[in-house]
């Protein structure tokens, strides 16, 4: 069965499409067959931090229209063996995603791959909405300040009662909360919040810190997912969020608390 990950958070510009290359490649790394979706139509950001914009082809609406399959849209990554990406397109036809097509669509998928990544758009509309129906898990990235938390909160009531688990009154969607674009020196001036103050609003179990850190412009840059620059402050904590993404219990880096 593969697992359905959504990343998500409301609002826009907070991380989510670098956190989504990010978490997608560190799964491949550890051996997980893992496909990252990009639902932000007509925006197209995620094959550009993943270094293959020149390679795309046929993208996810193609695929839903039947105008391309899911061999000839799938991007294999040049440099992990189990990452394949699927690009948006660039139509601006913001309601070309249906939830038939969307659900077909990752119904064949599931059946060849064991993590299904899905990069969702800013905004609580429709491509988000579809980003986040079929999820199994979200990975609400939010930003250490009130507006993004507030944007995560609403997140949270909408997968809890927009998605198909709540729906089909199955189990809930597993929430999990990153921090990215964190600064310890800001939330000790009081700035920003601080991981306990974030983690007290939202209530929800704590995945990950990512600090606020040039390697990951850097990183983008060269289209590079700066969870392979393991040099980096915020790659070393993207890998501590996948591990805990599969269940392993890491702390967390003491210069983050
Ligand atoms: N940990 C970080 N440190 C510094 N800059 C970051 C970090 N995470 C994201 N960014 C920057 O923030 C901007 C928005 O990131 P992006 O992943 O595109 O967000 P979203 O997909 O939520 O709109 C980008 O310029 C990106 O490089
Ligand atoms: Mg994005």
């Amino acid at each position: 069965m593969a697992q359905i990950i959504v990343v998500t958070s409301g609002k826009g510009g907070v991380g989510k499409t670098t956190s989504s290359a990010a978490i997608a490649t560190g799964l491949a790394l550890k051996g997980k067959k893992t496909v990252v979706i990009d639902f932000d139509i007509g925006l197209r950001n995620l094959d550009l931090i993943m270094g293959c914009e020149r390679r795309v082809v046929y993208d996810f609406v193609n695929v839903i229209n039947g105008e391309a399959n899911l061999n000839q849209a799938l991007i294999k990554d040049k440099r992990c063996d189990n990452l394949f990406i699927l690009p948006a397109s660039q139509t601006r036809d913001k309601d070309a995603l249906t939830k038939e097509g969307v659900g077909q669509v990752l119904s064949d998928l599931a059946k060849t791959f064991e993590y299904i990544v899905c990069d969702s758009p800013a905004g609580i509309e429709a491509g988000a909405m579809m980003a986040l129906y079929y999820a199994d898990m979200a990975i609400v990235t939010t930003n250490p300040e009130v507006s993004s938390v507030r944007d995560s909160d609403r997140i949270l009531g909408i997968l809890q009662s927009k998605s198909k688990r709540a729906e089909e009154n199955l189990e809930p969607i597993q929430e999990l909360l990153l921090l990215t674009r964190y600064s310890p020196k800001r939330v000790k001036t009081g700035e920003m919040l601080s991981v306990d103050d974030v983690n007290e609003i939202l209530a929800i179990p704590l995945v990950g810190v990512i600090p606020e850190s040039q390697s990951v412009l850097k990183a983008s840059n060269s289209g590079v997912p700066v969870i392979l620059d393991q040099d980096s402050d915020a790659g070393l904590a993207y890998s501590d969020a996948v591990d805990r993404i599969l269940g392993e219990n890491v702390p967390l880096a003491l210069q983050l608390k």
